[in-house]
């Protein structure tokens, strides 16, 4: 039999913890703390795509294209080329305009999926849906919506979730962590102090992936996913230290 192909996030690192990359027409969630990287983590899936005549779409509810076009420079892209290319497509909507598209096969947004063969998606962010109702049975439905959507047009895509410095699990309304087919963690770890960016793949679905916490860094180019933390306990409470031996 053949082996699934996998859709590269073009994450030198993140994709051999990913077993190759992510599962084709999966949903991932990647979670992190304000200014952890999860905007720069979607981009590079979508440039790396678009550079491999893998179209592309940003949705984004927060940052105008101009903003999006500039994050993106101080990375050393050039998205404005892509979209000329029509490799990249930028789309700046709100929560309730996307669910209702995502909700319908005949939006606009379906026909642009369609025509443009877009076959990654970033959602930045997620997050903002918690804000349009207070019920968690309404926002799990809000979620299903989307996922299936997204799961409809046959796109593979990265859903990025903000998390509050101090996250609680037992707090996640709506269940987010649950629907979506996989997770990458992003943190910010004190190391020595110096704080430190860490990734680790918290679930993936229908695939192995890797379980240790790797270093995680951004400079021109994009991430690059760098070695274990060896010998260090703690690293996703945000305060590490070193592993005590017994004597
Ligand atoms: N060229 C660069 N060299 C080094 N670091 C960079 C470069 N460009 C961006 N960064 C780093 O990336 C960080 C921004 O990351 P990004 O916007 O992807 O985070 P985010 O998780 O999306 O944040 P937010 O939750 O605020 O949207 C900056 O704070 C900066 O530290
Ligand atoms: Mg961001």
């Amino acid at each position: 039999m053949t082996k699934q192909t996998r859709v590269a996030t073009g994450v030198a690192g993140l994709d051999e913890m990913l077993s190759g990359g992510l599962v084709p027409g999966s949903t991932m969630l990647v979670r992190g703390a304000p200014g952890c990287g999860k905007t720069s983590l979607g981009l590079q899936f979508l440039v790396h795509g678009a550079r491999h005549n893998d179209p592309g779409l940003f949705i984004s509810f927060e940052e105008f294209p101009a903003s999006i076009h500039r994050d993106a420079e101080s990375l050393g892209w050039n998205l404005a080329e892509l979209e000329e290319a029509g490799q990249l497509h930028l789309m700046f909507t709100t929560p309730q305009i996307l669910l209702d598209s995502l909700a319908s096969p005949q939006s606009a947004l379906s026909r642009l999926m369609l025509d443009g063969g877009i076959q990654r998606v970033v959602l930045d962010s997620i997050t903002h849906f918690a804000r349009l109702t207070d019920d968690p049975v309404k926002l799990r439905a809000i979620y299903n919506t989307i996922i299936n959507g997204l799961k409809r047009e046959g796109v593979t895509s990265l859903l990025l979730g903000e998390e509050s410095r101090t996250p609680d699990p037992r707090q996640e309304r709506g269940k987010l962590s649950y629907v979506v087919d996989g997770i990458i963690m992003l943190r910010y770890v004190e190391v020595e102090s110096a704080m430190q960016r860490a990734i680790v793949v918290l679930k993936m679905r229908g695939s192995d992936h890797a379980k240790e916490i790797r270093g995680a860094e951004i400079r021109k180019g994009g991430m690059v996913v760098t070695d274990v933390f060896e010998g260090r306990e703690n690293i996703l409470s945000g305060i590490s230290h070193r592993t005590t031996t017994a004597r």
